[in-house]
């Protein structure tokens, strides 16, 4: 028996995390009624989202001709046809219902001057599917969408009456006998306290985990707690291979320069001067996809014409744009640039460079958020009792590649379809099954094992060597040798959390034994994404293949699975790629041949 004593807690709905999909999530089921509760390791308006800018994705036509079926053509084609259709579609035709719903919660979006919403051009976003100019798609609130969503759905979670437990951690998901999700175990930190939640639904909400990588866009706090929590069942991860690389990071600090900036009319330039996308992406240049400029911009380095003493990064202009434009559109990463770049935006172009954004991978789901334990004969098995949303989830409808301004629609798409199928689901009448202890027993006594832990290599050792092998060896570009070294040195990593070092022993505050168990949590993901990495032999997305550099349709238009054993092997498997939408052409649907696959190009 474990030697800790619990504070026991019992809900509807457990949501972990308080981001924009846990707090989407976490609303639509208090507003139906469900008795749910948000555990959050950090403030909710402290989670990742808060630092997301340029915004949100709608196809609400107001600053120009505009329909879903365009958004989700661009969806599709983003995804470098890795997406799921039937996700795809759905986000793309409720993204504008869900933007109209924040609205009306109050978030405080720009506006033009008739009073709309207004909308900026994002990367690969287009009208007349591909064939015509970038569309206004963006919905935005200056450059600080996300910091406002987030406090709109804090405060409309509050008025519903949802109970947040605030600095808990959430250790480890409890499972019944029959595999079912029960609930979860966390650790409050200010006090020390052990807390068991029993509930019908468990949402994992947790983020990304841009923390596998040394340059990183993701707070400290993306450690893929979800991914760990999940891959510790045996459950699989998915297509975490795809990793997003932002064009735009601050060189030197990694600190996000909204895509916005772009969109409002910046440029990139190399050492030559030259507007370089232009040679690269003839029609749509600095407004290509994210993972088409990253690669633009890594091959004028390697080829020699990067900026600066080393010749390493990029710039970005916008010292040609008005100062009051600046001052109303983008003042957060005005500022941004003065304190990690020293650069006053209105004179002169900021260093850049690509850096770790995004995970398109995640815990696989279907588009109700419904995680799936997918079997031969069943490659969309539900999971019962386990939900996951947002960037910890993969729906997937970024496929391989993710469209900027996808993602915060993503978050509030899902948290709400989620807390939709909740309310189907479940029961609020019945009562919870009594949790099972042996589950809660296993999950004590690795919570024990890494406080107790007294190896000799400090956490942020071990930490460090993860975070350069991932950037060095599953980067931008990659080749069969380097990732297969990748997979050899991961491994050795992963075997070094055997003599990992904890020095402090208390459970009070011990933020040695919390980056423990996030380190603990990141490692599946990182191998899952090297060892991912290294099989899929094409090209496609983010996943740049210098030996397999062509897209292969016929052998690699599937998801991957990656489950991660407690001895740190990765089991490699596949799963199809959902091809049918949800509605046909003669019901309002999207013209199939639309978007069949072809040569991807901006
Ligand atoms: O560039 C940005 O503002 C990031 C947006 C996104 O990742 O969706």
């Amino acid at each position: 028996m474990s030697a800790y004593e619990f504070i026991d807690h019992t809900h509807d709905v457990v949501v972990v995390g308080a981001g924009g999909s846990g707090l989407r999530a976490t609303l639509g089921m208090a507003e139906q009624g469900l008795k749910t509760a948000c555990v959050t390791k950090v403030f909710p308006t402290r989670s990742h989202t808060v630092a997301a800018q340029g915004g949100i994705a709608a196809s609400l036509s107001n600053m120009g001709p505009d329909n879903w079926q365009w958004h989700m053509y661009d969806t599709v084609k983003g995804s470098d046809w890795l997406g799921d259709t039937d996700a795809m579609e759905y986000l793309a035709r409720e993204a504008p219902k869900a933007v109209y719903e924040l609205e009306h919660y109050g978030v405080p979006f720009s506006r033009t001057e008739e009073g709309k919403i207004y909308q900026r051009p994002f990367g690969g976003h287009t009208t007349e599917f591909g064939e015509g100019p970038p569309v206004q798609r963006t919905c935005a609130a200056a450059d600080r969408t996300g910091h406002a969503i987030l406090h709109t759905l804090y405060g409309q979670s509050l008025k519903h009456n949802a109970e947040f437990y605030i600095e808990y951690f959430a250790i480890d998901l409890i499972m019944s006998e029959d595999g079912a999700c029960q609930g979860v175990i966390c650790w409050k930190l200010d006090d020390g306290t052990l807390h068991r939640f029993n509930a019908k639904m468990v949402v994992l909400a947790t983020g990304g985990y841009g923390r596998a990588y040394f340059s990183a866009t993701s707070a400290h706090t993306c450690t893929g707690d979800g991914g760990g929590m999940v891959a510790r069942q045996g459950l699989a991860l998915q297509d975490m291979e795809f990793v997003q690389f932002h064009p735009t990071g601050i060189y030197g600090s990694g600190c996000l320069i909204t895509e916005g900036a772009r969109g409002e009319g910046g440029y990139l330039t190399n050492s030559e001067g030259e507007r370089f996308m232009e040679r690269y992406a003839p029609t749509y240049k600095d407004l290509a996809s994210r993972d088409v400029v990253s690669r633009c911009m890594t091959i004028e380095i390697r080829e020699g014409r990067g900026v600066g003493a080393e010749k390493d990064h990029i710039h970005l202009h916008l010292n040609h744009l008005p100062p009051e434009a600046l001052h109303e559109r983008l003042p957060g990463i005005s500022e941004s640039a003065r304190i990690f770049a020293g650069v006053d935006v209105t004179k002169d172009p900021i260093p850049v460079l690509p850096t770790v954004h995004y995970n398109m991978g995640g815990i696989p789901t279907n588009y109700w958020g419904q995680v799936l334990a997918p079997t031969p004969d069943d490659p969309d098995r539900i999971f019962p009792g386990l939900m996951a949303v947002g960037e910890a989830g993969c729906a997937s409808v970024h496929g391989a590649n993710r469209l900027g301004s996808n993602s915060l629609i993503d978050l509030v798409v899902f948290g709400r379809a989620a807390a939709i199928k909740a309310a189907e689901v479940v029961d609020p009448k019945t009562a919870n099954p009594p949790l099972n202890t042996a589950s809660v027993e296993k999950a004590m006594g690795r919570f024990d094992a890494l406080r107790n832990a007294a190896g000799a290599i400090p956490t942020a050792d071990l930490r460090l060597r993860m975070q350069k092998t991932m950037q060095a060896n599953a980067a931008v570009f990659r080749t069969s040798d380097v990732l297969k070294e990748g997979c050899e040195l991961m491994a050795a990593v992963a075997a070094d959390m055997k003599d990992i070092q904890v020095t402090d022993r208390s459970l009070i505050w011990n933020s040695d034994l919390m980056e423990t168990l996030e380190l603990a949590n990141l490692m599946p993901n990182a191998l899952a994404t090297i060892v991912g990495a290294e099989a899929r032999h094409e090209s496609r997305g983010a996943h740049a293949h210098e030996d397999y550099p062509d897209r292969d349709d016929e052998n690699w238009r599937v998801h991957t699975l990656a489950t991660v054993g407690e001895d740190d092997a990765v089991e490699l498997k596949y799963r199809p790629v959902h091809l049918d939408p949800l509605t046909t052409e003669a019901e309002g649907g999207i013209d199939l041949k639309k978007i069949a696959p072809k040569a991807r190009v901006y």
